[in-house]
């Protein structure tokens, strides 16, 4: 499905293009001659997504089967909505019989076959709207979720490996048996515990680096492939009083970190 962009103009826009030098920074010069050269960008555009962020689901779907079967999908951190998109689509979900349900605290233009929430998914309502919109068990959730730049690394890559550990417990509480769970990381970032969570609750866990995600980032994907229901014995990881650990309660405070 996710066949490697062509190198060149497919959209009719060269490819090789530079910014003009005048009022912009240089690095915000750099970052959008990156942008406007990308040719997943422009792909993007010519069929149709909101986003390049779609040949990446599309690449790891391609190799790992993700999207077959999903009936209903949750989608996580989903503005400007291109995983949505794709979840729409697969899932044939309409208006009048929704089958995903994205969340982001950005504000979303409408996706037919999509209920938005614009809601912080560490807000403690946040799991029981997800499931009332999505109407029923999901039995993907994507989670795409990274945390707003501070301009400190490493607060940044803690906050969203945080997210990541939230997305894990809330597939782990919320998904069919058979489900997958599919969530952005960063390389060597996901935590030995969250990973033994995983792979007591999953068939398959592994780490992917879609050719779509830039080779100088760091970001990574986390699939969690056949949840195991949480009907057998100690699979689902609880805490001392027997309920789910929820972990949006660890959520880091910034003057907590170490800010070298
Ligand atoms: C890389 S973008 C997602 C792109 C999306 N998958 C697409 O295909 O268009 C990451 C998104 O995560 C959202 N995000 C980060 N933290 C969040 C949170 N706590 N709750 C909801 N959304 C969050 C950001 O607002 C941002 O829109």
């Amino acid at each position: 499905m996710a066949k490697p962009p062509i190198a060149g103009n497919r959209t009719g826009r060269k490819l090789g293009q530079k910014v003009k030098k005048g009022k912009l920074k240089a690095s915000s010069r750099r970052w959008l001659e990156r942008h406007i050269n990308d040719p997943y960008v422009q792909r993007a555009k010519l069929e149709g997504y909101r986003a390049r962020a779609a040949f990446k689901l599309l690449e790891i779907d391609e190799k790992h089967q993700v999207l077959k079967g999903a009936k209903r999908i949750i989608d996580l951190g989903a503005a400007p909505g291109s995983w949505s998109q794709i979840a729409a689509k697969v899932t044939d979900s309409s208006d009048d019989d929704i089958r995903v349900a994205a969340i982001d605290f950005l504000e979303m233009a409408q996706i037919p076959g999509v209920k938005i929430l614009q809601l912080d998914f560490l807000d403690p309502d946040a799991p029981r709207q997800l499931i009332e919109a999505v109407g029923g068990t999901p039995n993907l959730v994507l989670s795409d979720m990274a945390a707003p730049t501070t301009g400190h690394q490493k607060t940044d890559h803690i906050r969203t490996m945080h997210l990541c550990e939230v997305a894990a417990h809330f597939a782990v509480e919320v998904l069919a048996e058979g489900g997958h769970f599919l969530a952005k990381t960063f390389q060597g970032g996901t935590e030995k515990d969250l990973l033994n969570m995983l792979k007591q609750n999953f068939r398959q866990v592994l780490h992917i680096k879609p050719a779509s995600s830039r080779q100088e980032s760091v970001e990574m994907f986390l699939l969690a492939k056949g949840f195991k229901g949480r009907n057998g014995p100690g699979v689902v990881e609880l805490d001392e009083e027997g309920f789910v650990r929820d972990p949006r309660e660890d959520v880091p405070a910034t003057e907590d970190l170490d800010q070298d």
